[in-house]
């Protein structure tokens, strides 16, 4: 035999030096779950580890994550119920729980990246993400009368301060609709994360708990992604290409390695995976229960998702991955 593979496996440092993709904790964003009060923090309970914070001890929390070497965060508002409407009023609310944070987090920590949400979920009473209406067919979920929503959200909270806005809602035109109203404004330094192929999934349910966001009737197949399609997926990011995002992403990561593969041999913006609040549940679900070895599962998942060709990564294990990197 002239060739063996096997050669480049023999110890330790030849299989380092080999190695193709690294995990580095500046690939990473760690989502952030904030809620009213003060002085407390709740698990959310499909996610063991992860909790929902007041702001006051969200900002204790991003301190001991940016000390472990974390710089950028996403955030997600949990809001009472009687805060939820129709039109997702409170997501302007210029005093109201998650622009306050925003501002809070940029006044304390200058230095690290925010990347915002922009959608109607964590406000809306229907849990949609956008405005539901009584059409012909039935209940719609209107796309246009949306876009108006999400551009005063994008500014309001291009003003608060955030670095990144993460439109996470699959309307049609939002990238280049955000983009106009974000640089109207002035804000065109504020970057745009499109949810590129966000697709119809099971692996969000925990999110939706951390948030009580549920839709509170149907489903979301009208605008976000059918799992079974990839060629879709192309079509998706060269719009999001052509209206300007600043990067790519593919949700849920795991289930759509191909996904992230596709895009990343087809666009030359970098590519992100959302490693969701389900993914996250599985893995710390069979650890739990001594099925598998959490850490190496967690490390070769996310590793995965850098083969496939993600140069970020959002992950609920970022703040666990730097204690242990
Ligand atoms: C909704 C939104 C969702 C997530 C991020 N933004 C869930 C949904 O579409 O219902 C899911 C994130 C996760 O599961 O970790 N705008």
């Amino acid at each position: 035999m002239l060739r063996r593979p096997r050669r480049n496996r023999k110890s330790a440092a030849i299989r380092e030096l080999v190695q193709e993709n690294n995990l580095a904790l500046s690939d990473l964003i760690f989502p952030l779950f904030v809620m009213e009060g003060q002085g407390v923090k709740t698990e959310v309970t499909s996610m063991p580890g992860i909790y929902r914070f007041s702001q006051d001890l969200l900002l204790e929390e991003i301190r001991e994550c940016v000390d472990l070497g974390l710089k950028t965060f996403a955030l997600f508002p949990n809001l009472p119920e009687a805060r939820k409407d129709k039109y997702a009023t409170e997501s302007l609310n210029p005093d109201g729980l998650y622009l306050q944070s925003v501002q809070a987090i940029k006044a304390q920590f200058p230095e690290i990246s925010i990347m915002t949400d922009i959608a109607m979920d964590p406000y809306s009473s229907d849990g949609h993400d956008g405005i539901v209406e009584h059409g012909p067919q039935g209940l719609e979920i209107l796309n246009d009368e949306t876009l108006e929503v999400l551009g005063k959200m994008a500014v309001a909270q291009a003003r608060a301060g955030a670095d990144i806005v993460g439109p996470s809602d699959m309307m049609d035109g939002r990238i280049g609709y955000i983009r106009e109203c974000l640089d109207e404004e002035g804000f065109t330094k504020v970057s745009i994360m499109a949810y590129t192929a966000k697709y119809a999934s099971a692996f969000y349910g925990p999110f939706r708990d951390a948030l009580d966001s549920a839709p509170r009737f149907g489903d979301k197949k009208t605008y976000q992604m059918n799992p079974a399609n990839s060629r879709e997926a192309l079509i998706e990011a060269e719009l999001d290409y052509l209206e300007g995002a600043d990067f790519l992403m593919v949700k849920p990561a795991l289930a759509y390695l191909d996904v992230i593969k596709l895009l990343s041999d087809n666009f030359n913006l970098p590519i992100a995976a959302y490693n969701v609040s389900g993914e996250y549940a599985m893995i710390k679900a069979a650890a739990r229960n001594g099925w598998l070895d959490g850490d190496r599962a967690m490390l070769e998942a996310l590793t995965a998702m850098k083969r496939a060709g993600a140069k970020i990564i959002l992950t609920y294990f970022a703040k666990e991955i730097a204690t242990k990197i």
